[in-house]
């Protein structure tokens, strides 16, 4: 009975030493290749906002497909506007990123605007959305 007390003790240590290991190894999301690039995944596309542009300034995807921006900014505010798909999101200044999902539904350039003002160049913060028409 001792030597089984002592097992289960050790066995809860050893669990939460492995559990605190684990979340501080925790890997990131979206590592394998091949699960990224499934059709029931989004397509990931990460954007910089910095002053005054957005890095890439040009974002080419394909009509109907599901699209996850991962913005984050290299200074302060900024923020990610796309108004044919009732995209606006802020991006925090210290870098954590943001997504925003959508559904790139119509072939077309759209324009991507800087929607948090950010100083003196702020009006000239654009990019575009360029969605391709799907091959018929
Ligand atoms: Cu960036 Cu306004």
């Amino acid at each position: 009975m001792i030597v089984r007390l002592t097992f289960l003790g050790d066995s809860v240590a050893a669990a939460g030493t492995a559990l605190l290991l684990g979340v501080a190894a925790l890997p990131p999301v979206q590592q394998d290749p091949a699960a990224a690039s499934a059709p029931a995944q989004p397509r990931e596309i990460p954007i910089v906002a910095s002053r005054f542009a957005f890095e890439p300034a040009r974002v080419e995807v394909t009509e109907g497909e599901r699209v996850r921006l991962v913005v984050s900014s290299a200074d302060g505010v900024h923020g990610l506007e796309i108004k044919k798909f009732r995209v606006n999101k802020k991006v925090p200044r210290g870098g954590e990123p943001v997504t925003i999902d959508f559904v790139a539904s119509a072939p077309g350039e759209y324009p991507i605007l800087c929607s948090e003002y950010c100083g003196n160049g702020h009006a000239d913060m654009t990019g575009t959305l360029v969605v391709a028409a799907k091959g018929r």
